[in-house]
């Protein structure tokens, strides 16, 4: 089985190769993003291989199709990218739920503890030898609340972490979890009463600016926003708003709603054009990482091998189980007709 892979990055190519080797699946490696100007490259494969910033539209999907792809393999958990819905019957659609969910929470927590202790002041500082402590003055975690929204692998896990520091718990999630040893709240009561928010929830339509205009009258003032999830979560101007106005004492992103030109490329030496983005850089409170909660050796190897182990099971014509579904209501494998979560 061929894949055309594409977006890749140097720390991609060890893992993909040896389980590729392993298990029959040879990959051609491509720097650049799947696009509809860049979908050519993949005739002649059998599939493509791509991560969260490849654009997988309709269009792309339907020539994918037309030059006989028959398989789209997400290497991450998120699919907003692809039109999964337009693949219905054209091709098949598999992901890797979870990679390690440990690396994505804990990177949320180290965002948290730089921001509240000041750490990337304090790093820089220090480097100058300069060691006054002026203006690093933080705050303790243990006794604040913090809000969790989306209580799934990676949400739960960001609790736990959180309880270890003797944090107060608010979640809220669309489907609360039966086993939950924490409290379940209304959005706004958790708006209302947290001092930290963290985002672990996917975008969805109903989830696109969850965090706007609207959520900045209810925050508690002086609150830390945590995203690690997908950008458009938070309307970015909003943000910027927020912190003006004092309201938000803090943002971490991992994430932001137009990473896909920016994120992971080295950018040093160029002109940014997005002024919300520099705006953000530019204040004291916001912390940026670019999309790299994920990136443990644990998580690369585990995706490797699960994406290889999907293409597998595709290329047998066998079902798998990280095959998404596609809302059809059709299939005879309708997870909708089984009663169990459907995007
Ligand atoms: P998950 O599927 O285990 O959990 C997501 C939770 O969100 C579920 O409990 C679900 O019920 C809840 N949810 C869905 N719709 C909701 C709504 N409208 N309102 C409230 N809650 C809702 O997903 P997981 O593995 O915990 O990942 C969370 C997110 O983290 C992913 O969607 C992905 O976007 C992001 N992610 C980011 C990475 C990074 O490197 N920054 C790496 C991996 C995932």
């Amino acid at each position: 089985m061929n894949i055309a892979f594409f977006d890749t990055k140097e720390y991609d190519i060890p893992a993909f190769e040896r389980y590729g080797k392993e298990r029959g699946i040879s990959f051609r490696f491509y720097e650049t993003k799947l696009d509809a100007d860049t979908a050519e490259l993949a005739r002649g494969f059998d599939g493509v291989c791509v991560f969260v910033n490849d654009n997988v539209s309709a269009e792309v999907v339907d020539k994918l199709s037309e030059m006989g792809v028959g398989t789209i393999a997400l290497r991450c958990a998120g699919y907003n990218n692809v039109d999964v819905k337009h693949c219905f019957g054209k091709l098949r659609v598999v992901r890797v739920p979870a990679y390690s969910p440990y690396a994505v929470a804990e990177h949320t927590m180290a965002l948290l503890l730089t921001s509240v202790r000041r750490i990337h002041k304090a790093y820089n500082r220090t480097r100058e030898f300069n060691f006054s402590l002026n203006g690093l003055k933080g705050f303790d975690l243990h006794g604040k609340t913090v809000g969790v929204i989306g209580t799934g692998k990676i949400g739960s896990i960001f609790i736990d972490i959180c309880k270890g520091f003797g944090m107060n718990i608010l979640a809220y999630d669309k489907f609360p979890r039966a086993d939950a040893d924490f409290p379940y709240v209304s959005l706004d009561e958790l708006f209302e009463k947290s001092d930290v928010i963290s985002l672990h929830l996917p975008l969805f339509e109903d989830t696109y600016h969850l965090i706007g205009y609207d959520a900045l009258k209810k925050l508690k003032k002086g609150v830390i926003l945590l995203n690690t999830s997908r950008g458009a979560l938070i309307d970015a101007e909003a943000l910027l708003d927020g912190i003006k106005q004092r309201i938000i004492g803090g943002a971490c992103l991992d994430v932001y709603e137009e990473e896909s030109e920016l994120f992971f490329e080295d950018l040093s030496g160029h002109i940014v054009e997005d002024d919300t983005l520099a705006r953000l850089l530019s204040m004291p409170n916001v912390i940026v990482t670019s999309h790299q909660a994920f990136l443990t050796e644990e998580a690369l190897s585990n995706i490797a091998e699960t994406t290889v182990e999907n293409l597998v099971l595709c290329r047998d014509g066998k079902p798998c189980p990280n095959e998404l579904c596609y809302g059809c209501g059709s299939m005879d494998d309708c997870k909708k007709k089984r009663k169990e979560r459907c995007f």
